[in-house]
């Protein structure tokens, strides 16, 4: 398998990244860099606990090879939008909610979430569960992650930029 080397910018920093190019994103991220908020669910990009952001779109990292980024390519990772103010507001509405049970699914949530909020920053609830029809709960029955995230965004300034 081929090795590759390239700089991504993750999480607002430029990183050097070295391996074989087969490599899941997220082995990388949880192995290497001891990123561990996405979790391994299916993987098979099927329940979205993997979930990061791919210059700004929400991608199950299970089913991405680094060799597939190229240089220049921004990730976000849990660990990066719990750093932004409307990944704080999220993470706070989550709890406010009620939203949090066992926490598997919620870094996944709050990354798609947060993918939303920086596009739409006054989803419907409709919109909110399209936004997070790829990310599977087995736990909340996911009224009270769309109360938190209709919460969240209730929070935000309109219009709103990345932060
Ligand atoms: S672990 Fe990646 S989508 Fe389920
Ligand atoms: S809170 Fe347990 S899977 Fe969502």
């Amino acid at each position: 398998m081929s090795t590759i080397q390239r700089t991504w910018k993750l999480n607002g920093k430029k990183v050097s990244v070295r391996g074989p190019a087969g490599r899941r994103l997220l082995d990388y991220l949880r192995e290497d860099l001891d990123l561990i908020g996405a979790k391994e669910g299916c993987g098979e990009g099927e329940c979205g606990a993997c979930t990061v952001l791919i210059d700004n779109e929400p991608v199950a990292s299970c089913i991405v090879p680094i060799g597939q980024l190229a240089d220049g390519t921004e990730i976000l990772t849990i660990e990066g939008v719990e750093k932004k103010r409307a990944g704080r507001l999220l993470q706070r509405a989550f709890l406010e909610c009620g939203a949090v049970q066992c926490g598997f699914c919620i870094p996944g949530m709050i990354i798609s979430a947060y993918a939303l909020l920086m596009r739409n920053p006054r989803p419907t609830p409709r919109a909110i569960r399209a936004a997070l029809a790829g990310n599977l709960c087995r736990c909340t029955g996911y009224a009270k992650i769309i109360q938190a995230v209709t919460l969240a965004s209730s929070r935000l300034p309109v219009p709103t930029k990345r932060k």
